[in-house]
């Protein structure tokens, strides 16, 4: 079995694409984890499919685990892949060690643009709105130590030209974050991406 964790900050419109693309494959993976930053719609979604989940935090906090404690629990549940969709929250460097060009994540702009500390959901379509750009789309691309840098594995855009609000663009890049994601994880699981190049 090809396991999957998925990390998660929020409403987890990905997570549950993902989820879904996994169950009509009927795919030798499953998304065996879900792990959060916060209590989140994500989590409670996770929990009404009986998915294991946990809350992890870089500070010391009761409830959650840390960093080093959350890669045992992976390790030792065998995680082949991790998944961050929509975690907002940046990832220590001794964990991204620890999983070295086995997280990757989902960016809603055409990275390198837009990218960064603070570049995140709604902020990202703001600055988008504010720059009048003609196209905006989404990235998925391995986690490494430096905000939203590592190596791109897909990417597509959408005409935006037309949309009337960041939140208008924020829904036709997420049409194509729900396509590309599924995507790219079903081809690392195929063998087709090379996580390690
Ligand atoms: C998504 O648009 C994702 O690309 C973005 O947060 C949203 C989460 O939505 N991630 C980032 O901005 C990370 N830099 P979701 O919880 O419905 O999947």
């Amino acid at each position: 079995m090809f396991n999957i964790a998925v990390f998660v900050s929020g409403r987890g419109s990905n997570f549950l694409a993902l989820y879904e693309s996994l169950k009509k494959r009927q795919s030798e993976a499953q998304i065996a984890a879900v792990v959060a930053d916060r209590n989140c719609q994500a989590v409670e979604k996770a929990k009404e499919l009986g998915i294991s989940t946990y809350f992890v935090s870089s500070k010391s906090r009761e409830d959650f685990f840390t960093y080093e404690e959350l890669k045992q629990i992976l390790l030792e549940g065998e995680t082949n892949l991790i998944v961050l969709a929509g975690f907002l929250k940046k990832i220590p460097d001794t964990f991204v060690d620890s999983f070295k060009s086995r997280i990757i994540n989902i960016h809603p702009a055409l990275l390198p643009s837009y990218s960064g500390k603070g570049m995140y959901g709604i902020n990202v379509h703001k600055a988008v709105f504010n720059s009048r750009e003609r196209y905006s789309g989404a990235t998925v691309h391995i986690v490494d130590k430096i905000y939203d840098h590592g190596k791109i594995l897909a990417q597509q855009k959408v005409d935006i030209s037309t949309a009337k609000s960041p939140e208008e663009i924020a829904e036709r890049v997420l049409e194509i974050e729900h396509r590309i994601l599924p995507e790219v994880v079903r081809k690392i699981i195929e063998g087709k991406i090379n996580l390690d190049t």
